[in-house]
């Protein structure tokens, strides 16, 4: 009953083994399934105790058969058993990668100059070095003919290609947490499903207040161009969440709202904008100038900022022609 390896390598690999095939298998989403699904824990741990159990076993029958051995059975069994694990193969490697010469063997290539005792070793390259620097060779020629010959790509495309994609990534995150957004970062949502999400909100929340059309009642109007505490998406945004000033009653939202909601009803507060209610409030507050305005803007600004103004200048447009 010899076996090659012991069993400290078995089961731990055995182990990693099973592991590695139930988390392939198992659908657990992101997380690892250990995580998702706690029965996998116990399944894990069963494993491992029935690989020792295994262990335990083969050793009492190794014992067993070995009792019934005759004394020179015994003795040649111990003798081959004490010979320990060897890694022949990774040691094969090892001689092949470097052709070391073991030292008994030093004498056949020693070199016959003699500095004052010290003397020099023909080794040959260890062909681990030598290797690699044939494939540092091979790239060289296909990187020089693939970019400097044939042109393939440049550095310049290569940055673009990357920010681009970064970029792409960045909105895909926002668009799966969106509830990240605060009053700094918070823009437009022009998007129908999003305004009518902030319309909902705003149903349920705002109108005993501000009404259904925003015209106004114990909260100021929301469709003129007149605001208390500054309009435009970010202001807006930071009233509701943080509420207006105190005693007036408008309270800050960010205690039942989350970021997404309050942006949601934001957008649809600004879409409000330049509509005419039934019974507008008189004007409270002052005329909102968008400070971002294209016209002060030096174009240096992201294609993102933009548009937030864009929506805003339309939407005071809008009120032009409503107010006159
Ligand atoms: C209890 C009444 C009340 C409710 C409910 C209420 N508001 Fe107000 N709201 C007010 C008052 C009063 C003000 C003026 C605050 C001030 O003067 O500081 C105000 C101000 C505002 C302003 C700023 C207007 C300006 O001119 O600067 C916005 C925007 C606003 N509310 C949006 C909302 C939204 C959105 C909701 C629903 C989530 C809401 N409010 C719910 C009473 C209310």
């Amino acid at each position: 009953m010899s076996t090659k390896t012991p069993w400290w390598i078995r089961v731990p690999v055995l182990f990693f083994l099973i592991f590695g095939l139930m988390e392939f298998f198992i659908d657990s989403g992101d997380k690892p399934a250990i995580l998702e699904y706690p029965i996998t824990q116990f399944f894990m741990l069963l494993v491992l105790m029935i690989l020792i159990a295994i262990e335990l076993i083969l050793a009492s029958i190794e014992n067993i058969m070995f009792q019934t051995l005759s004394e020179e059975g015994k003795e040649r069994y111990l003798e081959t058993k004490s010979k320990k694990y060897e890694w022949t193969w990774a040691k094969n490697l090892m001689k092949k990668l470097t052709k070391s010469r073991s030292i008994e063997r030093e004498g056949e290539i020693v070199l016959d100059h003699d500095y004052d005792g010290i003397r020099e070793l023909d080794n040959v390259l260890p062909p681990w070095w030598v290797y690699l620097f044939y494939a540092t060779i091979v790239f060289s020629v296909v990187y020089l003919v693939r970019f400097h010959v044939i042109g393939d790509y440049t550095q310049e495309q290569e940055y673009e290609q990357e920010v681009a994609a970064a970029q792409a990534a960045i909105e895909e995150y926002k668009r799966t947490a969106k509830d990240l957004v605060d009053a700094s970062t918070v823009e437009f949502l022009s998007d129908p499903a999003d305004l009518s999400a902030g319309e909902k909100i705003f149903t349920t929340n705002c109108v005993v207040c501000h009404m259904a059309d925003g015209g106004g009642g114990i909260g100021p109007n929301l469709t003129d161009q007149y605001w208390i505490l500054g309009g435009g998406i970010k202001n807006v945004f930071t009233t509701i969440s943080e509420g207006g000033r105190d005693g007036k009653g408008m309270v800050a939202w960010k205690q039942s709202l989350k970021p997404a909601e309050i942006a949601q009803v934001a957008s649809y507060v600004i879409t409000l904008g330049g509509t005419t209610p039934a019974n507008p409030k008189e004007p409270e507050g002052e005329i909102w100038v968008d400070p971002n305005a294209p016209k002060d803007s030096n174009g240096t600004e992201s294609e993102t900022e933009e548009t937030a103004p864009e929506q805003m200048e339309q939407a005071t447009d809008s009120t032009d022609v409503a107010m006159n």
